[in-house]
């Protein structure tokens, strides 16, 4: 038996529709004028998941340090037939916003098609190609799935989403990705999400909890260095699309824990004085010795935090399963009645 090419395999289960603006280069352009003129110096997350970004974050999952990964994978192994079975409904259309590499999505399919005979999954993500090739590993393993996928940002995919026809849905926010948002900003994403949801639709929240602030810095700052890479990349990106000359060698990547503000702040620092230039936005850009860009928040919850997080956007927490060491939580957001 002839194969056939694995774009073509699938062609009738898949569709994905790219909304990434073709103007993204000039965004970026804005967003890295502005970020790098204010003062203190940010960039936005967003931007770390180039191709090699999105591998480098690939590895970061398979750290020792990086426990979040492990802990939410342990929670979907033991409980995913459990965390399905609360949605109620025969048959349920699956949705995740920032699917990645879908691994952890398996057991979650793998739970729903053990109920039904056939799935709807709905993923967004920011990079086309991680897209791609999620869902042909995906649709290889699964030939009762069809996937209708978006390439976009979270606030785009939303809007796409409100057009598409769904049965009863579990929405899917894995990962901790809701912690790289800060408390506004969640309640708008999580507002914004309940919006194309309906009462008694379901939503799973993987979220990181505060602990001990050793664990959290290693986790953002793991020996290897994989993290670190990770983090510069971001420069590097600019150096790539920006004809900039960012001198790697000359920054450095620092993480600290704001247990004030229970978050993991991402820093990249200068070791020195310098100037960079950045010819494709005619920018020089000078920095101190020691100064920062700041690339990402990740924000840790609590049990009160979480609740209080759901009934602001719409949602009434009815379960929470936490891995055995208790270090991460999956909680089960249901869509009440106010959205
Ligand atoms: N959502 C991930 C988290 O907050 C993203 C992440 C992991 C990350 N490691 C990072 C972002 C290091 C920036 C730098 O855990």
């Amino acid at each position: 038996m002839s194969q056939q090419a694995p774009d073509q395999a699938h062609a009738d289960k898949l569709v994905i529709h790219n909304l990434v603006p073709a103007d993204l280069q000039s965004s970026f352009a804005e967003d890295l004028r502005a970020g790098l003129s204010a003062s203190p110096k940010h960039l936005f997350p967003k931007y770390f998941y180039d191709e090699l970004g999105s591998q480098l974050f690939e590895a970061i999952c398979l750290l020792p340090e990086y426990y979040l990964t492990r802990a939410e994978n342990e929670i979907l192994t033991s409980y995913a037939d459990e965390i399905v079975s609360e949605v109620s409904a025969e048959k349920v259309s699956l949705l995740e916003m920032g699917s990645g590499s879908a691994l952890k999505t398996r057991l979650i399919i793998e739970a729903l098609l053990k109920r039904q005979e056939q799935l709807l999954y709905t993923p967004v993500d920011i990079s086309a190609t991680a897209l791609e090739q999620s869902s042909r590993v995906l649709l290889q393993s699964y030939p009762n799935l069809r996937i209708n996928a978006y390439a976009s940002d979270y606030y785009d995919g939303i809007r796409a989403l409100q057009e598409q026809p769904r049965g009863r849905t579990l929405a899917l926010f894995l990962g901790s990705n809701i912690g790289n948002f800060d408390h506004e900003e969640a309640h708008t994403f999580l507002h914004a999400l309940r919006g194309v949801l309906k009462k008694d639709d379901a939503l799973l929240l993987g979220v990181d909890l505060r602990k001990d602030a050793k664990i959290l810095e290693d986790a953002y700052d793991d020996a290897l260095g994989v993290t670190a890479a990770f983090n510069l990349n971001l420069l590097t990106r600019i150096n790539r699309e920006f004809e900039a000359d960012f001198n790697l060698r000359a920054f450095r990547h620092q993480v600290f824990y704001n247990e004030e503000l229970g978050r993991v702040e991402v820093y990249i620092v200068s070791k020195q004085t310098q100037t960079v230039s950045i010819p494709r936005l005619e920018m020089e850009i000078r920095f101190a010795e020691n100064e920062r860009i700041h690339t990402e928040n990740s924000y840790k919850y609590d049990q009160t935090g979480l609740s209080q997080l759901a009934s602001a956007t719409g949602y009434t927490r009815t379960r929470t399963w936490l891995d055995e060491r208790e270090q991460f939580s999956s909680n089960l957001f249901i869509a009440t009645g106010e959205g």
